[in-house]
């Protein structure tokens, strides 16, 4: 088959990262990367280190209030699928690159393969809620990462073309945290270095409804400036702003390191080498779960209900000594991890079984 892959953020280069390279066994595929992420270390990076095809197309669309960003993708997108008309493309996720992509390819009557199909926060005003109720209502193949996901669909009347395949993103940490050991041999990697072994939290802050309000980003580093234990905070740039403003008027913080972003094989070991996450991104709560790392959620609701189950992930509230807590009170059984909800590490040939089978 001819697909078209679109790709624009952070989060979709990992997934199609382990996709792709099984899918060009048996398919043409041309990767169409809007360039919702531009900066080296948020995407060209990704597409080095994990050997992710470049894109034969690069739309170059950048920053933009959502409306801007997701209607010139979609003007640039369609030009692209009227010159390829492709049998069918593939998204992933929720972002407005995936959107953008959906609203493309249904308006030309191209099959949309959407790859983490079902999920949901229930709270419409998360544009990645918005993103995937669309993008899974004008899918044909939905690929669900849980049990949990097709329910959400069938709850919604989507009942053809779901397939349970597990998460792609498990086959990713399975595959890629062995590259990383491999390539780091010496450990956490060297703009790391000098941080122990279980001896600090791992953060990342980046979510719209965190990072839109300077006052609650305030109170998220008051908390972590009062944790018993140094916090690592790879910045994303949604939030350096701010952070510069915030570190501008106060003594500078003693015990967060904040670091530039980094790559995933970087974030993995970061990863395993914590003793607890403290995040809002949706990805970082499966891996610190695939790892067996204690989550704090700095969010209401998580798509990911499975994690909660046995206190693996614990929701937070935006309220400092709320965050302190259940940070220094997580504790986590190690039996409580059963990465069966998320499959068995092979979503990614399912998924090519499937679409080979069309
Ligand atoms: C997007 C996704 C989010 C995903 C996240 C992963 C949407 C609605 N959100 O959020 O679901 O979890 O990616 O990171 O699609 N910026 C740069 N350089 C870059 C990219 C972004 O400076 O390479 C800055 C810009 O100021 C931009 C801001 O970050 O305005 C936000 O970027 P954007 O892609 O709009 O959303 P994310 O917050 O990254």
């Amino acid at each position: 088959m001819k697909l078209i892959t679109i790709l624009g953020a952070r989060p979709q280069f990992v997934k199609a990262a382990i996709v792709s390279r099984k899918l060009r066994q048996y398919h043409q595929e041309i990767i169409v990367h809007t360039g919702q992420h531009y900066d080296y270390q948020m995407s060209a990076l990704f597409f080095e280190e994990m050997n992710l095809p470049n894109p034969q197309y690069n739309l170059s669309i950048g920053s933009g209030t959502h409306g801007q960003q997701t209607g010139r993708m979609l003007e640039k997108i369609e030009e692209v699928l009227m010159k390829e008309y492709p049998q069918a493309i593939i998204i992933y996720g929720d972002t407005n690159s995936t959107l953008a992509g959906a609203l493309a390819a249904s308006k030309l009557h191209i099959p949309i393969f959407h790859i983490e199909s079902g999920l949901r926060s229930y709270n419409m005003k998360m544009p990645e809620e918005q993103n995937r109720r669309i993008a899974d209502h004008l899918s044909n193949l939905l690929f669900c990462p849980t049990v949990t996901a097709v329910d959400n669909l069938a709850a919604e009347g989507i009942l053809e073309g779901v397939h349970n395949v597990g998460d792609v993103m498990y086959d990713t940490v399975l595959h890629f945290l062995n590259v990383a050991k491999c390539k780091y041999e010496s450990g956490i990697p060297t703009q790391q270095l000098g941080f122990k072994i279980n001896s600090y939290y791992l953060a990342t802050i980046h979510r719209a409804e965190n990072t839109d309000n300077i006052e609650k980003l305030r109170v998220i580093l008051e908390a972590f400036e009062k944790l018993d234990k140094q916090v690592i905070m790879p910045v994303h740039p949604r939030i350096s702003n701010f952070i510069k403003e915030i570190r501008n008027e106060r003594n500078e913080y003693r015990n967060i390191n904040f670091i530039q972003p980094v790559g995933y094989l970087e974030m993995l070991l970061l990863l395993d080498n914590c003793c607890r996450v403290i995040t809002d991104s949706g990805g970082l709560q499966k891996e610190a779960y695939f790892l067996k790392k204690p989550c704090i959620t700095l969010r209401n609701e998580t798509e990911w209900t499975e994690t909660l189950i046995g206190g693996c992930n614990v929701l937070c509230p935006i309220e400092e000594a709320t965050i302190v807590n259940s940070v220094l009170r997580s504790n986590v059984d190690e039996n409580a991890y059963n990465t069966g909800y998320f499959g068995d590490g092979r979503a990614s040939d399912k998924i090519c079984e499937i679409i080979n089978n069309i």
